[in-house]
């Protein structure tokens, strides 16, 4: 049963402003968004690889939803404006200094008072210092024929592209018009080809390529890509799209399990809302493992891996049609919401899939990575906090696994408390009250409460529940009792390798190749977790004889490599350094490079540098800022 709480009727609504909430929910944006509104946005762009840079102008209809501000703000960083008109004629329009980390803000002023939607003509173009773009040279692609563009706006990157609220309190529709000498793909559905007459500026076979997202989208899911593109089937609404020398074996990895997915998604929650649902494998500086954006899934080329045992991260960005793409947090203070739910969901489709105790196994693997996370901050850090205080602060800083993690184990924990029968008629409500709406998380537990209103077993359960410190205790939550079967095997072999390390020579035990005979590789990623967990970091030679033996050193996985590599710096191994080396000029996926560079640097202070200097010009711009905070601090600017 699908009913609207009354709690939830009365809210700010993006077409409904409350007026007497003059501040924004948001402390990550510049832009006065309530009293003005982004409904649409027409992007009129041009890539253009020789200048790096994409120009062109972009149109923002934008509705007036509170009376007497005749000024739009919008958010803006490293933009190059020239021009901003309205209605045919120019407008009057200032960037202020800019604000760390937010960019500048740009007032344009509206002269007409009573206009109730107002379309600003920008005309724009990125700048070298833009954060949002990564362009690559032609030796920086896997064919080295033609060179490469993509952009990656999440968090609070869409403002260096274009001026826009930049805050995922708000959400327009969106029409993409590019041109680009190569195949283009974006966060909409391709409208076909139009006709198209190149101009005199544009480089030789450019084409228009056009894209529509009737969805209402936050700023943060604008995406494009440009490049020596191929596309294949791998199911009946869904497309890999690559470079053409990697097209087979990306079709072959994606094309048992993308259409399962999706199904297994819709019988948890509610039909898929977009049509289609395709992915696009990046080069291998993409910064993530994964980026939900809509229509297009955008993901790094280490889910490659030849044995489907990182597919994992598509039914996590498929997840996010639902959590983050339709019900959307309206800030990322509240970015639980977007992610725990997204793990939850991912965790539900492996359930469906291959059974209950693959959702524990991954809980397990996820409890680690939020042990490691609450390790770095130290376990009273804000960003161990569910709800996190970001006023002043860049939401990238505060990324890790605390919201994906505590996030999940909160929405575990009400599967338990709840029952999961009565749990399971909460989430198509959940997903259909919050459709194409952004929320906080005091609207979260509003809804739950009034969906179990009537029922007074839940409902004294979820009075009880003690909110205040899943919302704002920093630190470890409850630990869940998991159903340890996939993983017993791991920890017991993990338990053998320690009594090697510690014992010198009184143990008979000797490793062998059969002990991980028929592991999933994922089985093999438990247990070299637990040995990066021994108390006793290994001997050197027993990591030399670990990575021959069960052939780690030598794996295609780089799930299992760089946490191989890791087991080794941690043991100052010698023998790790060079592996370390190499894949760290190979895979720029932050989840891979920032712990190899710290471990790195714990070694061989001097060695992660070089090597960070070498690298950084095939890292992404965000990648590249991170480590170089990592190895050299604050104070090391550019
Ligand atoms: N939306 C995130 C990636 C992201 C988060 C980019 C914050 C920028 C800022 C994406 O859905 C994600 O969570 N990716 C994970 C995949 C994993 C959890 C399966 C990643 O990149 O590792
Ligand atoms: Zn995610």
């Amino acid at each position: 049963m699908h009913r609207a709480p009354a709690a939830i009727l009365k809210r700010p609504l993006a077409d409904s402003v409350d007026t007497s909430i003059h501040q924004p929910r948001d402390p990550n944006t510049l832009a006065n968004y309530n009293a003005w509104r982004m409904r649409h946005v027409t992007a009129n762009l041009e890539v253009d690889f020789e200048g790096k840079r994409v120009a062109g102008e972009v149109v923002l209809r934008m509705r007036r939803v509170e009376r007497g501000d005749a000024t739009v703000k919008l958010d803006t960083s490293f933009l190059d404006i020239s021009e901003v008109k309205i209605a045919g004629k120019k407008a009057n329009w200032e960037l202020e200094d800019r604000m760390e980390p937010y960019g500048s803000q740009l007032s344009i002023e509206v002269p007409d008072n009573d206009a109730e939607d107002v379309e600003l003509d920008i005309t724009v173009s990125t700048t070298k210092e833009c954060t949002a773009l990564q362009w690559l040279e032609p030796a920086q692609t896997s064919n080295k024929k033609q060179p490469y563009m993509f952009s990656q706006c999440q968090a609070i990157h869409a403002r260096s592209l274009f001026p826009c609220q930049d805050t995922p309190d708000v959400k327009a529709t969106y029409d993409f018009n590019i041109r680009s000498p190569l195949p283009v793909l974006a966060s909409g559905l391709p409208t076909g080809a139009k006709d198209f007459q190149p101009g005199k500026g544009d480089a030789p076979g450019t084409l228009l390529y056009t894209f529509h997202q009737p969805n209402p989208i936050p700023s943060y899911l604008f995406a494009l890509a440009s490049g020596d593109i191929a596309s294949a089937s791998i199911g009946p609404r869904s497309c890999i799209c690559t470079g053409p020398e990697e097209l087979v074996g990306a079709k072959w990895e994606l094309e048992d399990s993308t259409e399962k997915f999706i199904q297994a998604a819709e019988s948890i929650v509610y039909p898929y809302a977009w049509t289609t649902y395709n992915v696009l494998v990046l080069p291998p500086s993409f910064p993530y493992g994964g980026m939900e954006n809509p229509i297009f899934t955008f993901a790094t080329p280490t889910i490659i891996s030849r044995d489907r045992e990182n597919v994992d991260v598509i039914a996590h960005e498929l997840a996010h049609s639902w959590s983050g793409n339709l019900v959307t947090n309206c800030s990322w203070e509240h970015f639980w919401l977007n992610e725990g739910w997204t793990v939850y969901l991912e965790r539900r489709i492996q359930a469906a899939i291959h059974g209950e105790p693959h959702r524990d196994f991954s809980s397990i693997i996820g409890w680690k990575a939020l042990s490691d996370s609450i390790a770095n901050f130290g376990e009273d850090h804000e960003f161990t906090k569910l709800i996190v205080d970001l006023k002043g602060k860049d939401p990238d800083d505060a990324f890790s696994s605390v919201p994906y993690e505590k996030g999940f184990t909160f929405l575990y924990h009400l599967e338990k408390l709840l029952g999961k029968e009565k749990w399971d008629t909460f989430i198509p409500h959940y997903f259909t009250v919050f459709k194409h709406k952004s929320l906080d998380s005091y609207e979260f537990k509003a809804t739950l409460l009034d969906f179990f209103s009537g029922d007074s077993t839940a409902s004294k359960a979820l009075q009880d529940l003690d909110w205040d410190t899943w919302f704002y205790k920093p630190g470890f939550p409850p630990k869940p009792d998991y159903d340890t079967s996939m993983v017993d095997a791991c920890y017991a072999l993990a338990e053998k390798w320690e009594a090697l390390n510690t014992s010198e020579s009184s143990i008979s035990w000797r490793p062998s190749r059969i002990d991980i005979l028929g592991w999933s590789a994922n089985q093999s990623v438990v247990f070299l977790e637990k040995i990066q967990t021994l108390s006793k970091p290994l001997k050197p030679e027993l990591v030399d004889e670990m990575g021959g033996m069960y052939k780690y050193s030598t794996s295609e996985n780089v799930e299992l490599v760089s946490r191989y590599c890791i087991v080794g710096l941690k043991a100052k191994a010698q023998s790790v350094y060079g592996p370390t080396v190499d894949l760290l000029g190979r895979v720029g996926r932050m989840k891979f490079v920032r712990p190899l560079y710290r471990g790195l640097k714990e070694c061989d202070d001097k060695l992660a540098k070089t090597c960070f200097e070498r690298n950084k010009d095939f890292y992404h711009p965000i990648c590249r800022g991170m480590v170089e905070k990592d190895l050299f601090g604050e104070g090391r600017g550019g």
